[in-house]
């Protein structure tokens, strides 16, 4: 395993924030750790910034980016915002929550962070680091997460400086990711109505409970966020669901009582098994073993956001 010896890596400190946010100013791309995962940092109002984020990545370029904003007040100059958004932006920002919104038309946005739609995917994280970069930057950032495109994501800064190389300016390392799994996604659409486009650490009830309606059903959108095409997280390898034991060729991926050879939480606790999937799946990536089985976890709680990814790093 390559250690934190990469050059760009750096410590998110007081002068690597500074660092980053005068790289940031300048158009170039900064991997930031966000409390989901390692976000791949771009200022948002300049295309050629943003275009770059797609080139470092491999993104295919219909596949929108989540702009992060340092509070409401800044969201709001750049979607808008009814009595929905503002409940769910006091109930969960900062937090691992993106809102898809009507995008106003005086955001000032580059128009490949949207890919051409007429909404916004918005986000206020809830990492000092990332917090810190935004306000002393004072723009809005977009950053999908730090990995090549279809890649499993990154939950620490070697991560990002394994899969994306020489592409990104800088790395600041804070850390392990605490959440681990990208944010939840809810599109409110302008007719009263709601829908998940993406699994993530805030499950559907809560957001039910908070809006006071169940989401729209029915899957008449399709794949509306065209980062969820069905292979994607892909460690390189095969990987077998809900496997009970290993076949001697696999690295079996545990949880609770069947241990594997890396367990995510021997507690059978589903918030520790999320903050410590995607490195799992990265030491799997990297054993000797041709193949990965993942034991059966519960779906409820963020256990459903696990699975999403577990079934994408399955396709
Ligand atoms: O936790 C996260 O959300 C991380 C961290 C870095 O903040 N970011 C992240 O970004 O996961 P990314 O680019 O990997 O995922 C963006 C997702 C994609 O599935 C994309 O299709 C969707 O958001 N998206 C962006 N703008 C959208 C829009 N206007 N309408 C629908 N989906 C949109
Ligand atoms: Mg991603």
């Amino acid at each position: 395993m390559t250690g934190n010896s990469d050059r760009r890596i750096r410590a998110a400190d007081e002068a690597g924030i500074a660092a980053a946010a005068k790289l940031l100013r300048a158009g170039k791309l900064v991997a930031l750790p966000t409390e989901t995962v390692y976000g791949l940092a771009a200022r948002a109002d300049r295309d050629a910034a943003v275009t770059a984020i797609y080139r470092a990545k491999g993104r295919p370029d219909f596949n929108p980016l989540i702009v992060h904003v340092p509070d409401v007040i800044a969201a709001e100059r750049l979607a808008v915002f009814d009595e929905r958004a503002w409940r769910l932006a006091d109930a969960l920002w900062p937090g691992p929550l993106t809102m898809v919104l009507p995008l106003r038309d005086d955001a000032g946005l580059a128009p490949a962070v949207t890919a051409g739609l007429p909404t916004v995917a918005l986000r206020v994280p809830a990492h000092p680091v990332m917090l810190a970069v935004l306000k002393e930057t004072a723009l809005p950032l977009a950053a999908p997460s730090a990995n090549r495109s279809g890649a499993v994501s990154p939950s620490l800064a070697m991560h990002v400086a394994q899969s994306l190389g020489d592409r990104v300016d800088l790395i600041l390392d804070g850390g392990a990711c605490e959440r681990g799994i990208e944010s939840t996604i809810v599109a409110l659409r302008p007719g009263g109505g709601w829908q998940v486009l993406r699994p993530g650490p805030i499950g559907v009830n809560g957001l039910a409970d908070i809006l006071g309606t169940r989401p729209e059903t029915g899957g008449g959108r399709g794949i509306e966020a065209p980062g969820q095409l069905a292979s994607h997280y892909a460690p390189g390898k095969p990987v077998r669901l809900e496997a009970e034991q290993a076949e001697p060729d696999e690295y079996l991926i545990g949880f609770g009582a069947i241990a594997g050879d890396i367990n995510l939480s021997a507690e059978g606790d589903l918030a520790e098994a999320a903050a410590r999937l995607y490195a799992a799946l990265h030491e799997a990536a990297a054993s000797d073993r041709p193949r990965i089985a993942v034991v059966r976890l519960p779906e409820d709680g963020i256990g459903a956001a696990i699975a999403d990814r577990l079934r994408r790093a399955a396709a």
